[in-house]
């Protein structure tokens, strides 16, 4: 039974149901609100919200957020309709806009470079690290033939363990150590396998120390520190790219001629590959496509979105992801991004709307998946630096955020028209809207 104590903390709250946690929540924190503020996002269906509840501990509500599709997207000569769940406004218009202009150019083109992942198992041991070299075969036969029960049916669908190396880490401690394990996990992002596997090897390591043969006494002991994937994936990365003549690069109502829209994006794209500043706006750019999509398709945008950054300063310095060349008066702009992605298992799976999205998409494998996230980026991506480089972003934005104020302030139909209208070329603000709507009630009352 949950105990109340001073301050606002409490024990036990996991023990509540949700009811009674969100009943504590009003009476300690929230005084003017009331249990209906978290009933009003309950699913009307008390099997989807047994569902949602499953996943995570403690809640007390749902948060919704908007499912919404960018059409037109060719990926590889195929079209889709791509699900993005974001929260920011003209993301999604953005990437609709960018992916019908590429629609008419070729479309996306997409390589996936490599499928694999990583898992560590940190462990000190008594042992020299010259050893190493002639130990580690016995071991890895010994590691792979203890966990053959858990990696077998990873094996049938293609994925399994692909390799491992022994490292020492002296920087760390003298006898420091680390198993670099590589995976392959076919078509499921693979974190619990990877896990698993890692744990038994943990157990086994330790068993294998103490009992093989081939190791002296002064080997024999060992502690394991940690088991756990690594979500720094290069070697899961995907490449999108677009390209086409720069003579057909027109930018219609943007002021500026193909040639000029061309260089002034060209430079745009070298100042975020030289300034890190610049580098992580750009690079969010990319993200906000990217994670869109992930969130959709029930994958770990924290993963990714690490796994990204620390790519994105592979060399020692922070830069753009994507990259522009000219070649032949062609303009080409890609974008290399490392994706680990699942499309079976987990939420992709669980969650209903995960599984619509898998739908929409025609259920594509991992690869495909990271493709058409990867375009998605790129889309978002050039959609930015198109508006950055003509006209500024704040025109697009100020379009959705008047929508919003508009919403905010309850206007009707006809009252957002009119808004629209008037603000159409002018600068948008809050006080200005509600001011202009204050009028507009008024004058419309007065003419009743
Ligand atoms: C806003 O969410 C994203 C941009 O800032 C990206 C960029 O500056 O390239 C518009």
């Amino acid at each position: 039974m949950a105990q109340q104590q001073e301050n606002g903390r409490i024990n036990g709250f996991s023990k509540l149901g949700k009811a009674e946690r969100r009943q504590w929540l009003l009476d300690t924190f929230l005084p003017t609100q009331s249990v209906g503020d978290f009933c009003y996002f309950d699913a009307a269906s008390e099997n989807l919200q047994r569902v949602l509840d499953n996943f995570s501990e403690n809640t007390v509500a749902n948060f919704p957020l908007p499912f919404g599709v960018a059409p037109n997207v060719i990926v590889n000569g195929r079209t889709y309709a791509v699900p993005m769940v974001i929260e920011e406004s003209s993301v999604v218009a953005a990437a609709s806009s960018s992916a019908k202009y590429w629609s008419t150019r070729g479309g996306f083109t997409t390589e996936g470079i490599a499928t694999e992942k990583l898992g560590q198992l940190h462990f000190r041991w008594s042992g020299r690290p010259e050893r190493r070299a002639a130990l580690l075969p016995a071991l890895e036969r010994r590691l792979r033939g203890a966990t053959s029960g858990l990696t077998a049916r990873m094996e049938v669908r293609g994925g399994g363990v692909r390799g491992m190396q022994w490292k020492h880490l002296p920087e760390v401690h003298p006898q420091c150590y680390q198993l670099l394990v590589r995976f392959g996990t076919a078509d499921s992002m693979g974190a619990n396998f990877i896990n698993t596997v890692l744990e038994a090897y943990a157990g086994e390591l330790e068993r294998w120390v103490a009992s093989s043969k081939a190791l002296t006494a002064d080997e024999r002991e060992v502690e394991v520190i940690m088991a756990i994937l690594s979500n720094h994936t290069p070697n899961c990365t995907v490449r999108a790219a677009v390209r086409c003549p720069i003579a057909e690069m027109n930018i219609p109502g943007s002021g500026v001629d193909a040639a000029d829209f061309v260089r002034r994006f060209q430079l745009a794209v070298e100042i975020a590959r030289q300034d890190p500043y610049r580098a992580v706006t750009h690079n969010k750019g990319i993200m906000n496509g990217i994670d869109a999509v992930v969130l959709a398709t029930g994958n770990d945008f924290r993963a990714v979105e690490a796994a990204a950054h620390a790519f994105a300063a592979e060399d020692g310095q922070y830069r753009s992801l994507s990259r522009c060349r000219v070649v032949d008066e062609v303009f080409h702009f890609e974008l290399t991004v490392p994706l680990a992605l699942g499309t079976v298992g987990g939420l992709t799976r669980l969650h209903p709307l995960a599984s619509l999205s898998l739908d929409l998409l025609g259920r594509p494998g991992a690869e495909e998946l990271m493709g058409i996230a990867a375009a998605t980026g790129l889309a978002q991506n050039f959609a930015a630096l198109r508006s950055l480089v003509t006209t500024g972003i704040q025109r697009g934005h100020m379009k959705m955020h008047l929508q919003n104020i508009l919403a905010s302030l309850e206007a009707s139909v006809p009252e957002r028209r009119q808004t629209a209208e008037f603000f159409a070329g002018r600068t948008v603000s809050h006080h200005g809207v509600r001011q202009y709507l204050e009028n507009l009630r008024l004058r419309k009352g007065s003419n009743l």
